[in-house]
């Protein structure tokens, strides 16, 4: 048996296609999306990440605004960015990149940003909207597999999800997403033991431990959807991810490759919280009588 393959890089095409349509009728209305990046320090994957978004951001014509910070900046200067960013109306989301390089306190960050920008969805308002089954703005990790397993005709409700890794940006978010979606959901994560036995139930298995090649075919049930979000590189360059590949893809009936899985989807969701979050700063602004340059 050979898995299908769930095209990432092809459905996040799709989906900026889709959200480019809805930057030009904003835009038409004299509202342009806006996405602040930061950068802090110079961490070589971190600064290829925002380069992406950046370059995401441009095709779809979103407006972006980037900085770099050194690493020597201090907490209190990156707070004044991020307060500027919440007032700025022509800002409508705020990336902070992370890990962010110590001292920093990278959760009083995120909890600077006003929540309607955190298009990261880590703020605890909206982590806290997820948590009640009303997302506003997710995770875009995990609102991206959402995606692919809807492009991959696979229905979570009543299916047995899976979720290996329990961090604040995916193994979380991924759980309760999963959860609004009627699947039942089982969280494991470094200290569950025997962690095939779960994994060997699931339909649905989400490999987001950060620990590459830990998904062998033996923990893998037959025909089950699995999505690898795990990025790593190999001592000889390659990309891979926390699954092995070349073994389950003869046992799983869905798989998602790395590169070209839920990497690009990633980027699609945060460009489509960006124009989520603009569209309801219109709303907002409607409600509150506030005319734009077209109405
Ligand atoms: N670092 C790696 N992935 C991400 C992400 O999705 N958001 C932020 N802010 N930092 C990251």
């Amino acid at each position: 048996m050979s898995a299908r393959l769930i095209d990432g890089k092809a459905l996040a095409a799709q989906v900026r296609s889709e959200l480019a349509a809805r930057v030009a009728a904003l835009t038409a209305r004299g509202i342009t999306p806006g996405l602040a990046v930061m950068l802090v320090g110079d961490d070589p994957a971190s600064a290829i990440y925002v380069r992406n978004k950046i370059k995401a951001c441009e095709e779809t014509g979103i407006r972006s605004y980037a900085i770099h910070l050194p690493a020597t900046v201090t907490q209190q200067e990156l707070l004044a960015r991020i307060r500027a960013w919440n007032a700025d109306i022509n800002v409508h989301g705020i990336l902070v990149q992370l890990p962010l390089p110590p001292p920093f306190d990278a959760q009083r960050v995120i909890e600077s940003i006003d929540p309607r920008k955190d298009v990261d969805g880590l703020h605890p308002e909206n982590a806290g909207l997820l948590l009640l089954g009303r997302p506003q703005l997710p995770s875009c990790t995990p609102a991206g597999v959402m995606r692919m397993l809807e492009a991959a005709g696979c229905n979570p409700a009543g299916q047995h999800a899976v979720v290996i890794g329990r961090s604040i940006m995916v193994g979380r978010p991924m759980a309760m997403l999963l959860l609004a979606a009627d699947a039942t959901v089982t969280l494991c994560h470094s200290r569950t033991p025997d962690l095939s036995a779960i994994t060997r139930q699931a339909d649905i298995l989400i490999a987001a431990a950060g620990r590459r090649g830990l998904v062998t075919a033996d923990m893998v049930k037959p025909g089950a959807v699995v999505i690898d979000v795990g990025i790593h590189r190999t001592p000889d360059g390659r990309v891979v991810g926390d699954v092995d590949f070349d073994q389950v893809r003869h046992v799983a009936g869905a798989l998602s490759p790395v590169p070209g899985g839920v990497g690009p989807m990633t980027i699609a969701m945060l460009l489509h919280n960006t124009v989520r979050a603009a569209e309801l700063a219109v709303d907002a602004a409607r409600g509150r009588g506030v005319q734009s340059a077209s109405d």
